[in-house]
């Protein structure tokens, strides 16, 4: 039908016929709307049709106007139900995408892992814990006398020289114990914490100084100039060296599982006397057992005692110092001190100890 075409009812029931036909299969209400407009736009039969009635007589007129009228309510109805039944199921369908199931798990992060380091140092704290010992913990900077002259290290001795000890500027400060004069270092062992820990904590005493110390090496397959050592003190009436075997075996057993064992082989320590090395037998999983140094020990030296204060005709001591770095590295057959310094996850993530 074109402008000024004559009015065709047939055509257009069979045009308004095809809309609705269209109407009943639309499957979106997107869809709905582009049928609406193609049937009763602009140049749709129906609008084609209305302009063409204005042109015929006035008899013809009424009953063409019936025809469209009931062709346009026909559509109208159509247009109108399908339009409900699709806004229905498309909001059922945008609820049913949009919910959230409050019972799926959340997506977790990963937490990051502790270093088998620290895990460690707990580990052998609650080792002396469980002896009834105190864990006692003295300062990283420390005075010199503390780490060397109350140790009983002459005052040449080499490892005092600046090739091993980290010293501090803005020395002469003043100690816990009030002695000025002293330079200040970054202590070279916790061995320093022993006078320190008499002279604050007085006698008997048992204590555990687990901590991080400083010597001028280079980093290495096998050190670090920042490692941990564990020291141990017991000072007390009739301490024999029995005593701090019996200790060292026990905390091998901890560290090193039921057939673990240590031995005692003569060395020299200033702040013991005697002074022997700390030898450590496990089964090893890797090469077989063997013996292997684990750190050092003896009977406290009567001059430290004199350094805080006791007197050692009335009170013997042992001490004992292993080095924490190396206890991971035998306990866990780590061949590089690298793997403990650089901080990598997938290292920590290895180990699951003491949580
Ligand atoms: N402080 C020593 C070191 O760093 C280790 C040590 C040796 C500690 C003998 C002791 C000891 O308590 O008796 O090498």
């Amino acid at each position: 039908m074109t402008q000024g075409s004559q009015f065709d009812a047939q055509k257009l029931v069979n045009v308004v016929q095809e809309g609705i036909e269209k109407i009943k299969n639309a499957y979106s209400t997107k869809e709905l709307k582009a049928i609406k407009s193609e049937f009763t736009g602009a140049d749709s039969a129906m609008t084609l049709a209305s302009k063409a009635i204005g042109g015929l007589i006035s008899e013809k007129k009424k009953e063409a106007g019936q025809i469209l009228g009931k062709a346009r309510a026909d559509f109208g109805r159509a247009f109108a139900a399908k339009e409900q039944e699709l806004r229905e199921k498309e909001e059922a369908a945008a609820l049913a995408s949009e919910r959230a199931d409050m019972t799926l798990p959340i997506e977790r992060k990963p937490l990051g892992s502790r270093h088998p380091l620290p895990k460690l140092l707990e580990n052998v704290e609650d080792f002396f814990i469980s002896m009834g010992w105190q864990i006692s913990e003295g300062p990283e900077v420390e005075s010199e006398w503390f780490d060397f002259d109350a140790l009983n290290f002459g005052p040449d001795h080499p490892a005092r020289q600046m090739q091993d000890t980290f010293y501090v500027k803005g020395n002469q400060a003043k100690n816990a114990a009030g002695f000025v004069g002293s330079n200040m270092v970054l202590r070279t062992q916790t061995s320093s914490d022993q006078v320190r820990a008499l002279l604050s904590k007085g006698v008997p005493l048992y204590i555990a100084s687990p901590g991080r110390v400083f010597r001028t090496d280079e980093l290495d397959a096998t050190h670090t100039p920042v490692f941990h050592q564990c020291e141990a003190l017991a000072v007390d009436k009739n301490l024999t060296m029995a005593d701090l075997k019996g200790v060292l075996d026990k905390l091998a057993v901890a560290m090193f599982g039921p057939e673990a064992k240590s031995r005692l082989r003569p060395s020299y320590f200033p702040f013991t006397e005697p002074s022997a090395e700390l030898d450590l037998w496990f089964p090893d999983k890797k090469g077989g057992p063997g013996w292997i140094e684990w750190g050092g020990c003896g009977m406290v030296n009567p001059n430290v005692l004199k350094s805080a204060g006791i007197d050692p005709e009335e009170y013997t001591g042992f001490a004992f110092g292993v080095g924490m770095e190396r206890t991971l590295l035998l306990r866990y057959d780590i061949n590089d001190m690298h793997d403990l310094v650089e901080g990598d996850i997938r290292f920590s993530k290895q180990f699951v100890m003491g949580e």
